[in-house]
C-alpha cells in the first residue's frame, strides 16, 4: 500500500468534488417533505458504491427510508468487514444562524483546520465520514490492495433512531454476517492526537405534557387560584436534579457501571485543557455531577437533559394567560447495563407520582437504545490502533464518548460481533449545529487510514485463526 500517499494527492480534488455533491442533497430524515431528497441520496450513495467495486449494489426497500446495501466478497476463508453509515443528516434549523447556506458547501480554514474544511450539513455526521469508506473502497478494490470481504450497508433514519433498519437487520442475518463492524461517525481529541471511541451512551428520549385547565385562563381573574402548568412543569423538572447534580429518579443508577479508580486514572491520562473546553463554547464555568471530571461526566456518567421546554403565550408582546398546556421533550443519556426501556419506565413512574393532584401529566416515550462499549483487547480495536499508528506516527488514545449510535448495540445482540469506532470528526465540527464542516485534513486522513485497517485485521485475523 506503498502508492496510497499519492493515490490520495492525485485524487482529492475529485475526492473533494463528490462529497460536495453529496452534500448538496438536503437528505433530511426528520421531515417528511424530503422524502423525495432522501431517495434521490440513496440512489447517489449506490452508484458510488457501484463505482467503488462493489456487486450487486441494492437499493433495500424498508417500512420507511431504504438501505443501501453492497458487497465485495472475494474469498469465503477471508474475513468480512462490515461498514455502516448513515446518509441522512439533522434539519438545518436555526437557518439564519448559518454563515453560508447548509446545502451550498463552501471551503474555508477554521482555528483546528487550517487546511480548509467543507462547511455543509451533513459534512461531519455522517456524509464526509461514510464517504471516506466509499473512497477507500475503491482504492483497495481498483489497486489490487482489498485484502478481504467487505460490505455495505447504509441507512437513512440514524438522526430519527433507525426504527427500519432494527426491522432490516434481524431480517437479513444471514446476507450481513461479518467478522467485525466498522463505523466512522465520531471523534477524535484533535487532529495531533488520534484517538479510537470505545464506548457510546444509551439514550432515552421522552415528551412530557401537563394539563391544567381546560383553556387558556385569565390570569387576573383565574391566577393565584388554578395551577399554572408551566409552572408546575418546571418545578417538576427543576427536582429531577438535587443540588450536587445527581438525577432523583429513584433506582436511575441502580445499574450503573461504576469505574474503578483506575479506570478513571488512566481516562484522566487524554489530554484535556479545561480553559480551551470554556473557550469553545464560550462558557464562565462547567456544570455537573459532583464528584466527576468533565471528561467523565459526559461520557461514563448518565444525564438528563430538557432538549425543548415550551407552552402559553410566546408572541409578540404581552398576554395575560394562564395556559392550559405545558410540555417538555427530555433526554437521558445512559452507561453501560442502564436498560434504556426500564430507564423509560422509570422516569415515567417518577414523573407521574411527582405531580401534584391540580394538573394531569401525560408522559410519552419517542426512540432510545442501548450503551455500548467495545473491549480493546480483541484484534478488531488492534487493527484500528496500528491503521492510526502507521499514519498518523502516534499510538491512538482509547476513549469513551458522550454521543449516541443505538443500533450498534443491536448489532451486537443480532450479528454477535464487535463494533470498531474510526471516527474521524472533532467536537468543534459543530454537528448538529449550524455551521456544521469536516476538515479536508481529516476526510483524507480518515481515507488513507481505512486500508490500513482492513491489512492489519485481515492479518490478525489470519494469525488467530493458524493459532
Ligand atoms: N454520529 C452521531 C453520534 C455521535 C457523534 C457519537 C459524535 C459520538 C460522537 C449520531 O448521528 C447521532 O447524532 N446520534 C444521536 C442519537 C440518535 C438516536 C438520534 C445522538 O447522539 O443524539
Ligand atoms: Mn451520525
Ligand atoms: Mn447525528
Amino acid at each position: 500500500m506503498k502508492n496510497i500517499k499519492n493515490y490520495i494527492e492525485n485524487n482529492k480534488d475529485i475526492f473533494i468534488e463528490e462529497l460536495i455533491a453529496l452534500l448538496k442533497m438536503p437528505s433530511i430524515s426528520a421531515d417528511k417533505a424530503y422524502k423525495k431528497e432522501l431517495l434521490l441520496t440513496a440512489d447517489f450513495v449506490k452508484e458510488r458504491l457501484e463505482k467503488a467495486g462493489c456487486d450487486a449494489v441494492e437499493i433495500c426497500e424498508t417500512p420507511g427510508n431504504p438501505i443501501i446495501y453492497g458487497e465485495k466478497i472475494i474469498d469465503k476463508s477471508l474475513p468480512t468487514v462490515l461498514v455502516y453509515g448513515h446518509y441522512d443528516v439533522q434539519p438545518a434549523d436555526p437557518i439564519n444562524l448559518w454563515d453560508s447556506p447548509p446545502f451550498e458547501p463552501v471551503i474555508k480554514p477554521t482555528d483546528v483546520h487550517p487546511e480548509g474544511a467543507i462547511f455543509a450539513r451533513g459534512s461531519c455526521d455522517d456524509k464526509g465520514q461514510m464517504y471516506m469508506h466509499i473512497k477507500a473502497m475503491e482504492y483497495m478494490s481498483s489497486t489490487g490492495n482489498l485484502p478481504c470481504n467487505v460490505k455495505f450497508m447504509i441507512e437513512g433514519e440514524e438522526e430519527i433512531g433507525s426504527e427500519s433498519l432494527s426491522w432490516f437487520v434481524p431480517r437479513n442475518k444471514e446476507k450481513l454476517a461479518n467478522d467485525v463492524i466498522l463505523i466512522s461517525d465520531t471523534g477524535m481529541i484533535a487532529n495531533d492526537i488520534p484517538s479510537i471511541t470505545t464506548g457510546l451512551r444509551g439514550l432515552s428520549y421522552v415528551e412530557v405534557e401537563v394539563t391544567g385547565p381546560n383553556r387558556d385562563l385569565h390570569s387576573g381573574l383565574y391566577g393565584g387560584a388554578v395551577a399554572n402548568p408551566i409552572n408546575i412543569l418546571t418545578q417538576m423538572i427543576a427536582s429531577l436534579h438535587d443540588e450536587d447534580n445527581h438525577i432523583t429518579i429513584p433506582g436511575f443508577y441502580d445499574h450503573v457501571e461504576e469505574l474503578s479508580l483506575e479506570e478513571r486514572a488512566e481516562m484522566a491520562k487524554a489530554p484535556f485543557s479545561l480553559e480551551n473546553y470554556k473557550k469553545a463554547v464560550q462558557i464562565n464555568d462547567v456544570h455537573g455531577e459532583k464528584g466527576y471530571t468533565t471528561n467523565e461526566r459526559n461520557s461514563i456518567r448518565p444525564t438528563l437533559d430538557v432538549n425543548g421546554i415550551w407552552g402559553g403565550y410566546m408572541g409578540e408582546g404581552a398576554k395575560t394567560v394562564i395556559a392550559s398546556k405545558a410540555f417538555a421533550k427530555i433526554s437521558m443519556r445512559l452507561v453501560p447495563n442502564q436498560d434504556w426501556k426500564e430507564i423509560t419506565q422509570l422516569f415515567k413512574n417518577h414523573f407521574e407520582k411527582i405531580a401534584p393532584k391540580s394538573v394531569t401529566v401525560l408522559v410519552k416515550p419517542h426512540h432510545g437504545g442501548q450503551g455500548y462499549v467495545t473491549p480493546i483487547d480483541n484484534i478488531g480495536y488492534k487493527a484500528a490502533s496500528k491503521a492510526y499508528e502507521t499514519t498518523f506516527n502516534k499510538t491512538p488514545i482509547p476513549q469513551r464518548s458522550g454521543g449516541s449510535i443505538p443500533i450498534v448495540a443491536l448489532f451486537e445482540q443480532e450479528l454477535k460481533s464487535k463494533t470498531i469506532l474510526m471516527g474521524f470528526g472533532l467536537d468543534s465540527d459543530a454537528i448538529h449545529s449550524p455551521n456544521e464542516h469536516f476538515g479536508i485534513f481529516n476526510y483524507l486522513k480518515g481515507i488513507e487510514t481505512i486500508p490500513y485497517f482492513y491489512k492489519y485485521f485481515t492479518e490478525l485475523y489470519l494469525q488467530e485463526k493458524a493459532e
